[in-house]
């Protein structure tokens, strides 16, 4: 029996761009599935599908039980969604926002006003609760536009990206809130660009990239085709790079990747902090000198690197996007300003297609 969301062959073009090129999803009910991929991936094309807001060129897609492409109104009642854009009416108030999605779903008045009054208090909008929204910076209509999409807990739910540009309190604050939704019985798919985020809340993940799933399985089973931890040195002389990387090697469960400009060697390990301490040795007994040592968890990078062989492009003309625990660490994963996302009907990048281009090679 399918999940309570199931995807075959999901293809969705956009002119010369396949967004989505035959996603198979599978969800069983009461479970979280990360959607992970970098900017551009389709990882939003994909809910957009799944929540009836754009038909796929072909496929099929069930939610709830209710086949999307042929019930699409039925569906829509069955589902919650917090788009990756502000979805809120700016001329009410914080409060009069989340009432009113209360009351949109037929719950009693005096509830809607508590859950409401929770969620502003949880997302820290409590103080700017009574002011008309429109009056919101980016990051607090941000925050106010998931609260509304947890007023209610609906069977089924889609977040598009729901941490990106929050700070890392209501960060916090959204993964208890959603930690308790799901253990109330809902099944939720949730998008993001941080590998920390799918391990934390998704029960199984899967990795797109172009518009295909690359992998899927759970955190685990990913992290140990990704290989574990990576040890990451920084050498302090630019001529000893090629023998710091062979000392590397000689520890490494995989390809060592080099930075030229930062000095910077990264290679995926196992053992932990003992085996940190025979590198560090071995450094030493060379007369390699270091800036710097460390042991980190993969990003979203390291997993690119490991199952395509390259890091994930960046799309368009996006800034450097850490992984929030150690930006330094991450190189350039593709990701968007953390504040004031652009307006929902925003163009897509102008190079958008090019990146397809290049990359039909693979
Ligand atoms: N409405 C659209 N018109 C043209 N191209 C689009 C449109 N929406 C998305 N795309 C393109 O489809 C690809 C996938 O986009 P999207 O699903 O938004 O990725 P993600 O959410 O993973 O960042 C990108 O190349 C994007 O530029
Ligand atoms: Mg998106």
């Amino acid at each position: 029996m399918p999940g309570a969301i199931y995807a075959e062959g999901l293809v969705k073009t956009f002119g010369d761009v396949r967004a989505l090129d035959g996603v198979d999803l599978d969800v069983p009910e009461g479970t979280v599935l990360g959607l992970l991929g970098p900017n551009g991936a389709g990882k939003t094309t994909a809910v957009r599908c799944l929540t009836t807001l754009l038909t796929p060129d072909s496929g099929r897609a069930v939610v709830a039980g209710i086949d999307v492409l042929k019930h699409p109104n039925e569906v829509r009642r069955s589902i919650g969604l917090s788009g990756q854009f502000a979805a809120v009416d700016e001329y009410l108030t914080g409060r009069e926002n989340l009432q009113m999605v209360g009351q949109l779903y037929q719950m009693p008045a005096r509830q809607a006003k508590a859950r409401a009054a929770e969620l502003l208090d949880r997302f820290s909008l409590s103080d700017a609760a009574d002011r008309p929204s429109k009056t919101y910076s980016g990051g607090m209509r941000r925050r106010l536009d998931l609260a509304a999409a947890l007023v209610v807990s609906p069977p089924v739910m889609f977040m598009d990206e729901p941490t990106t540009g929050l700070d890392p309190r209501n960060r916090q604050a959204l993964w208890e809130v959603i930690q308790e939704l799901v253990s109330g019985g809902t099944t939720l798919l949730l998008t993001t660009q941080y590998l920390e985020e799918a391990d934390h809340l998704a029960h199984d993940i899967c990795v797109i990239d172009h518009g295909r799933v690359i992998a899927r399985g759970t955190s685990d089973q990913l992290k140990a085709q990704t290989g574990g931890e990576r040890v990451e040195v920084v050498v302090h002389d630019r001529d000893r790079i090629a023998a710091a990387t062979r000392i590397l090697a000689g520890f490494g469960k995989g390809e060592t990747t080099v930075d030229q400009h930062t000095r910077k060697l990264t290679v995926p390990v196992t053992g932990g902090a003992k085996l940190l301490a025979e590198v560090i040795r071995e450094l030493d007994a060379r007369g390699i000198e270091i800036d710097d040592i460390g042991l980190r968890r993969p990003t979203l990078d390291d997993v690119f690197i490991s199952l395509t062989g390259h890091v994930a492009e960046a799309e368009g003309t996006n800034g450097a996007n850490g992984t929030g625990a150690d930006p330094a660490a991450a190189p350039a994963a593709g990701g968007r300003p953390a504040a004031d996302p652009a307006p929902p009907d925003a163009s897509p990048a102008p190079d958008a297609g090019d990146r397809h281009r290049k990359e039909t090679g693979r």
